[in-house]
């Protein structure tokens, strides 16, 4: 048998194999950021770029890969749980990201929200300020009874943390995200956990914590 995760903590593992470990039905809410390389190979960025180095050191996952996660993520799923897929423009514009959703799948598009940065960043023609989160739940699809914040703008304001991780995603959303779909005690897991904000906004939240990262 491989590595058991630890709840709360900062487990050093595959998250492919995390998930592996989790029992069917048994998540409330998934955060899953892949650290996928299509705006940074657009812009032509690669390895050279003092400003990418950060970016570039840190391991690409392929789109087969991206799919193993997500076979994953919707069998750990409870019915009506919720993921929250983060992805840069180009990979909502050309609607690349749909590759990443299984053949047969049980999660559904509920939802989309823009997060600007509230700074601009790179491009070759418009500045990047915004990143994109789709929104995917395990049927069957209903709002009534499972989200039930519904002061949430879809686009979202607020400076990235860079101190926590070269991708960090905003604390303050996430922690709404968590209230707005699961309740206390409740389980919310992040395969990919870089920064880990999701596990300090379960905290906060007082829900239980799935996490790891590969280092
Ligand atoms: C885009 S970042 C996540 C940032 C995070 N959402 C935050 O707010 O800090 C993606 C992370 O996935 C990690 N990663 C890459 N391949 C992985 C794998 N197979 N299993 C777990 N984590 C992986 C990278 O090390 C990186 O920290």
């Amino acid at each position: 048998m491989g590595q058991q995760p630890v709840y709360d903590t900062r487990n050093v593992m595959d998250g492919r194999d995390l998930l592996r470990s989790l029992a069917p039905r048994s998540v409330a809410a998934v955060f899953y950021d892949p650290q996928y390389r299509a705006g940074l190979d657009q812009l032509s960025y690669g390895n050279e770029g003092e400003r990418q180095k950060g970016r570039a050191k840190l391991p690409s996952m392929s789109d087969d890969m991206i799919v193993e996660f997500m076979e994953e993520i919707q069998r750990v799923l409870r019915p009506s749980g919720h993921l929250f897929l983060w992805m840069d423009k180009f990979s909502l514009w050309s609607a690349h990201w749909h590759r990443w959703v299984p053949e047969v799948s049980s999660l559904a598009l509920v939802d989309g929200m823009i997060w600007d940065k509230d700074r601009i960043g790179m491009g070759k023609r418009t500045r990047c300020q915004y990143e994109a989160m789709a929104i995917l739940q395990r049927g069957p699809r209903r709002a009534g009874g499972v989200w039930t914040d519904h002061r949430i703008a879809d686009v979202w304001r607020g400076k990235p943390d860079r101190k926590r991780h070269a991708h960090a995603k905003p604390l303050d959303l996430i922690q709404r995200l968590i209230l707005a779909t699961t309740k206390p005690g409740d389980l919310v897991v992040d395969p990919a956990a870089g920064g880990y904000a999701v596990m300090e906004a379960a905290r906060a939240t007082r829900r239980r914590f799935i996490g790891c990262d590969l280092k």
